[in-house]
This record gives structure tokens, sequence and C-alpha cells, in this order.
């Protein structure tokens, strides 16, 4: 008779693998789950501080905003949105594992009276080309924004981009990089645990649950310590981006959708292996039973039909 215990594994690794495979492919393109993102960047009141403090015509972003207005009038704050489009520049950028996407907040980036924060969404208009050692640099892709709409005169230090932000997230580059690579060797051992209880329905015996449980806790911790990478990495990165980012309008949540995704998928694995500890003590109870029943190893067992 098959071992029906093997089911519960199968049916938790099953959904491991599915989960985790969510993590590596969320957000490869701007439809499929964009809003699992690791961490979301809000630069839509980039350049505020430019405007608030020296508005002096050599930085050549006030003398972008002075050429195009003609006026020097006093809410030009609340046009800020409209300069930065025109800049080349999006309202938010969202890091994945291995990509980022960027676009603009509908109907408007900032709650006011009328706007409430809960009616504000996401309107994605690009993702990047996915690379397997992404690292997301904000100040690269800034740039890059601006060289390509044509104005490489201005930088992102004349938009008052603190550079701490940088140094913080390049502390984070090597942690970033190792995620794709843990996530990979999870996925690769959750798929062979799943393989390991699918074959198990068929031999039986404390060898092969000893086996999956090995497999099971393998796959637990490569799972559990990509999950505790990602997360520090999305609670950095969002505490450096707010400590020095606020005060020039530039500010960062974590993807806590992501990071329950991500949870949720080890605890699945930790319950596989669970299972797989508590049949090794119930076949280490039982062994002469076990023993009688079984004839001479897998071969006995296959010529008696057992197979
Ligand atoms: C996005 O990716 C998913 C899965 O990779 C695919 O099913 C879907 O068709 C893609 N959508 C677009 C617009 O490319
Ligand atoms: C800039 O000035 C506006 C009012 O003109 C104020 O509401 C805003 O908080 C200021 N921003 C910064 C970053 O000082
Ligand atoms: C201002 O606009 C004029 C023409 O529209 C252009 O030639 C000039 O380079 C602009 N100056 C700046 C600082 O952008
Ligand atoms: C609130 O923001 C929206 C979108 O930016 C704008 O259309 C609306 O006029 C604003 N309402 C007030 C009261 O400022
Ligand atoms: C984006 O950031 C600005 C400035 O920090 C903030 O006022 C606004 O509420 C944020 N918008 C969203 C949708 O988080
Ligand atoms: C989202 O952006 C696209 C292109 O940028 C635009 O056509 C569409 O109307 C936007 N959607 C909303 C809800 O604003
Ligand atoms: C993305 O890939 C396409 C072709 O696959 C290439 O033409 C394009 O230059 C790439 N973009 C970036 C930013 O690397
Ligand atoms: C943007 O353009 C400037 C000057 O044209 C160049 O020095 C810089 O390397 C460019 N940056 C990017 C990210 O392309
Ligand atoms: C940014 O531009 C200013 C002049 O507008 C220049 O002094 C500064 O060196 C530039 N910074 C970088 C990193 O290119």
């Amino acid at each position: 008779m098959p071992r029906l215990l093997a089911l519960a594994p199968i049916l938790l690794c099953a959904a491991a693998l599915v989960l985790s495979l969510l993590c590596l492919f969320a957000g490869t393109n701007k439809t499929f789950l964009e809003d699992y993102s690791i961490v979301t960047l809000n630069t839509s009141r980039l350049g505020q501080s430019a405007l608030n403090t020296s508005r002096s015509s050599d930085n050549p972003f006030i003398s972008f905003i002075d050429n195009v207005t003609n006026t020097i009038s006093s809410d030009i704050n609340s046009d800020l949105n409209s300069f930065a489009k025109d800049l080349g520049l999006h309202d938010f950028y969202s890091a994945h594992l291995r990509d980022y996407c960027e676009g603009y907040y509908t109907p408007g980036p900032v709650p006011n009276a009328t706007l409430s924060k809960h009616s504000i969404h996401k309107n994605v208009t690009a993702c990047s080309n996915h690379t397997a050692t992404f690292n997301f640099d904000p100040r690269a892709v800034l740039q890059r924004e601006l060289n390509a709409s044509g104005h490489s005169n201005i930088n992102l230090t004349d938009l008052k981009w603190p550079e701490a932000i940088d140094k913080g997230l390049h502390a984070l580059a090597a942690a970033q990089k190792a995620t794709f690579v843990l996530y990979c060797v999870a996925i690769a051992l959750i798929g062979l645990a799943l393989l390991l209880a699918i074959v198990s329905v068929f031999f039986d015996g404390r060898i092969s649950a000893f086996v999956n449980v090995l497999v099971d806790w393998l796959a637990f911790l490569a799972i559990g310590l990509a999950s505790a990478i990602v997360t520090a990495v999305a609670v950095k990165a969002s505490h450096v981006i707010n400590h020095y980012g606020n005060s020039v309008g530039v500010s960062a949540s974590k993807g806590g959708k992501f990071l329950i995704l991500t949870w949720v998928a080890t605890a699945v694995m930790l319950a596989a292996s669970l299972v797989w500890c508590a049949d090794c003590v119930v076949e280490r109870k039982e062994p002469k039973r076990v023993r009688a029943g079984k004839g001479k190893g897998f071969g006995g067992e296959y010529e008696n039909g057992r197979f």
C-alpha cells in the first residue's frame, strides 16, 4: 500500500515551489505581480528642495524651470511633477529581484484634501531588462533618464539627491546580488524535495524518510536564508532612503507583499520537513512490523507486487 503520509509533503513542497518561483518572477514584466516589489522608491517630489533653497540660476535644474515657466511664481511647487515628467523622471521606481519597474502615481502623487492615500494607484509604464546580478542603483537610473530626455546637463546633485543614499545602497549591493543565487539554490532544492516526496509514496522505510528530512531541511535553510537576506535588504534600503531622503522629498517603502510571499514559502517548507521528521519517528517506533511486511529490500518488495 502506498504511504499516504507522503501526500502531505508532496502538497507542501509543491506549494513552496510555486511560491518561491513567484518570488523569483514577480515584476519581470509590468503586468506580472508588479506590486510584489522588494522596495519601492517614491521620487515624486524630487527637486522640491532645489526649488526651496538657493534659487540661483547656476543650477541647471532651476534654469530649466525658469526657462519653461518664465515666471518665478510661488506655487511652482505644485507643478513640480510636470517638470519632473518633462525631464524624463518617473514618480516611483520599484525594485524586484532581477529588475526594476517605473511609472507614475494616478491621479496624483501626493494625497490632499480631496485625494485620499488609498485612492492613489501605481501606473506602471515600463520595466527594465532582467539581469541575474541585478543591483538597484537609483542614481544611475535617474541620471540615465535625464540623459535620455536630453537633459544630461542636469545631474542629480543639482536635484539635491543625497550622496548618503548611494553609499547606503552600495553597502547592500553584494547582499542584493546574492539573493538571486540563493533563490535559485532554494528552488532547486525544493524541486528535489518534491521529487523525493513523490518517489517516497512507493518506497517507504526509514532511509527514504531520512533522505527526505535531509533534503527538506536543506531546502528550508536555503529559502529561509534567502528570505532573511531579502528582508534585511528591504528594511535597510528603505531605512537609508527615508533617513537621508525625506528632507529632499524622496521616500521608500519595503515590499510587504513580497516579504509575506517569501516567508510563507519558508513556513510551508518548514512544515514539510516537520512532517518527514514525524514520519521518521513513527517508522522508528514500529520497526518490527514494518520489516516483517517488507520482504528483502526493494527487489523483494517489487516481486511481492508492492510497487
Ligand atoms: C508577463 O509575464 C507573464 C509570465 O512570465 C506572462 O504570462 C504574461 O503574458 C506577460 N505579460 C506581458 C504583457 O508580457
Ligand atoms: C518647500 O516649500 C514649500 C512651500 O513653499 C513647503 O510646503 C515644503 O515643505 C518645502 N519643502 C522642503 C523640502 O523644504
Ligand atoms: C532656454 O530655452 C531656449 C530656447 O527654448 C534654449 O535655447 C536654451 O538653451 C534654454 N536654456 C536653458 C538653460 O535650458
Ligand atoms: C489633489 O490632487 C489632485 C491630483 O494631483 C488634484 O487634481 C486636485 O486638484 C488636488 N486637490 C486639492 C484640493 O488640492
Ligand atoms: C510620495 O512621496 C511624497 C514626498 O515624500 C509624499 O508626500 C507622498 O505621499 C508619497 N506618495 C505615495 C503614493 O506614497
Ligand atoms: C497609465 O499610463 C498610460 C501610458 O503612460 C496611459 O495611457 C494610461 O491612461 C495611464 N492609466 C491611468 C489610469 O492613468
Ligand atoms: C534591453 O534589451 C533589448 C534587447 O533585448 C536591448 O535592445 C536594450 O538595449 C536593452 N536595454 C537596456 C537598458 O539594457
Ligand atoms: C549622462 O551624460 C553625461 C554627460 O553627457 C555623462 O557623463 C554620463 O556618463 C551619462 N550618464 C549615464 C548614466 O548615462
Ligand atoms: C553636477 O553638476 C554640477 C554643476 O551643475 C557640478 O559642479 C558637479 O560636479 C556635478 N556632479 C557630478 C557628480 O557630475
